[in-house]
């Protein structure tokens, strides 16, 4: 008798009989994720090795310098989280929202709502200054927001990829000084591809993600934290919150007791050292220049063919685009079509721009010419097929 035939019987009807993976060729344009550097996908297919082993652990020095260098700051606490870029979102808020601490949160897109949502979970007192869809905040109307609330923590979003604005910052920070709070920056869509200088614009809190500029798979959210924002943590009257994001926990590991905090997964840490070895060999401003770039003759591109953009050209992002989706024109099954005909993803609109907006993303590794060139051919001859029969005629 076999020794299975002790087991009680297995259940089969989950058991299928898969074909090994392959997934399908694709060219992403949209709002991310991009496509990974061949290079990273390399380094992501090496043997994981222990989160401990001294190779790793040199490793990890390697990935915080150079997010250091993307991010230009000199933060000590700078490390990627184990999660996607709203856990480093999360990160942010949990390490130095204490219940009832006042949070302005500046809304006009998609990704400051979430910014409010998950401060509003951690207890704070949020509070909002709102803007149109698509529209930036002046200096001074932070500032009078500032002056009305008098909050612990201003968040803000630099890139809003719902949109496609790209947020000035210079002087926030000082305001921020000025009217003794934190500020707090969502950089998920410009860090590697937009210019972009933590200590400079006194930014204390700011989140990225490893899927957009920097040209690595989604899985881990850079984070960082100023001295300022280190010393309201250390003030805190309790816990953080969460376990899991607990940067003081988290730093018995990045920082330099090298202590287990939890399993880090090693081979997206072994990517996005690849990632940002690469971001530093091409030099931030080569980066940045790229982008614009490339960006400007997208722009210049579907203008041409008769579309328009929803940002102005002084607000708008080099990484994400907004285009409008002419009047008589299925904007959804376009992008259906482009994805299932050629193989390239471009977004939707999102939340108030839902049906009113495409999202074409150039981000690190994608932002090329030959890729502009790509999604301009294909919306000039593929798009009038899809004019819906009284518009063709009109
Ligand atoms: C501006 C912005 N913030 C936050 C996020 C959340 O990041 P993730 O989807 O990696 O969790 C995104 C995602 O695209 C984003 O664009």
């Amino acid at each position: 008798m076999s020794k299975t035939q002790y087991l009680p019987s297995v259940d089969q009807k989950h058991r299928k009989g898969f074909q090994p993976l392959h997934s399908p060729e694709r060219l992403l344009l949209g709002p991310g994720p991009s496509n990974a550097h061949p290079d990273v996908l390399k380094a992501l297919s090496l043997p994981p090795i222990g989160h401990l082993d001294p190779f790793y652990v040199d490793l990890m020095s390697e990935v915080q310098q150079l997010l250091r260098y993307a991010w230009q700051t000199d933060n000590r606490l700078t490390l990627p989280m184990s999660g996607t870029g709203s856990a480093a979102m999360e990160a942010t808020i949990a390490n130095t929202v204490e219940p009832g601490d006042k949070v302005l949160v500046c809304i006009n897109g998609y990704f400051g709502n979430r910014l409010a949502d998950m401060a509003g979970r951690y207890q704070a007192d949020v509070r909002l200054i709102e803007k149109q869809w698509g529209e930036a905040f002046s200096l001074e109307e932070i500032e009078s927001s500032l002056i009305e609330h008098r909050p612990a923590v201003l968040a803000i979003v630099h890139a809003e990829t719902s949109t496609g604005v790209c947020q000035p910052m210079e002087g926030i920070g000082d305001l921020c000084h000025k009217y003794d709070c934190l500020l707090l920056l969502d950089t998920v869509t410009s860090l590697g591809g937009v210019p972009l200088f933590i200590d400079s614009w006194k930014v204390d809190l700011a989140y990225s993600c490893s899927q957009k500029g920097l040209s690595c798979p989604p899985g881990l959210g850079p984070f960082t934290m100023s001295p300022r924002a280190e010393t309201k943590l250390a003030e805190r009257s309790g816990k953080v919150p969460n376990w899991y994001l607990d940067v003081s926990l988290l730093n018995k590991y990045w920082g330099s007791d090298r202590v287990y905090h939890h399993t880090a997964p090693v081979n997206m840490n072994f990517g996005m050292r690849e990632a940002l070895r690469l971001l530093a060999e091409e030099g931030l401003e080569n980066a940045w220049n790229r982008h614009r770039t490339n960006a400007e003759k997208l722009w210049d591109g579907l203008q041409r063919i008769g579309l328009e953009l929803l940002v102005p050209e002084n607000l708008r992002l080099p990484t994400l685009t907004t285009v409008l989706i002419p009047e008589g024109i299925d904007g959804k099954s376009f992008c259906v079509h482009l994805l299932n005909n050629h193989g390239v993803e471009v977004g939707g609109g999102l939340g108030s721009l839902a049906g009113k907006v495409w999202r074409i993303g150039l981000m690190g590794y994608n932002s090329e010419p030959q890729n502009v060139e790509r999604i301009i051919n294909l919306f000039e001859t593929e798009l009038p097929g899809f004019r819906s029969s009284s518009e063709a005629s009109a």
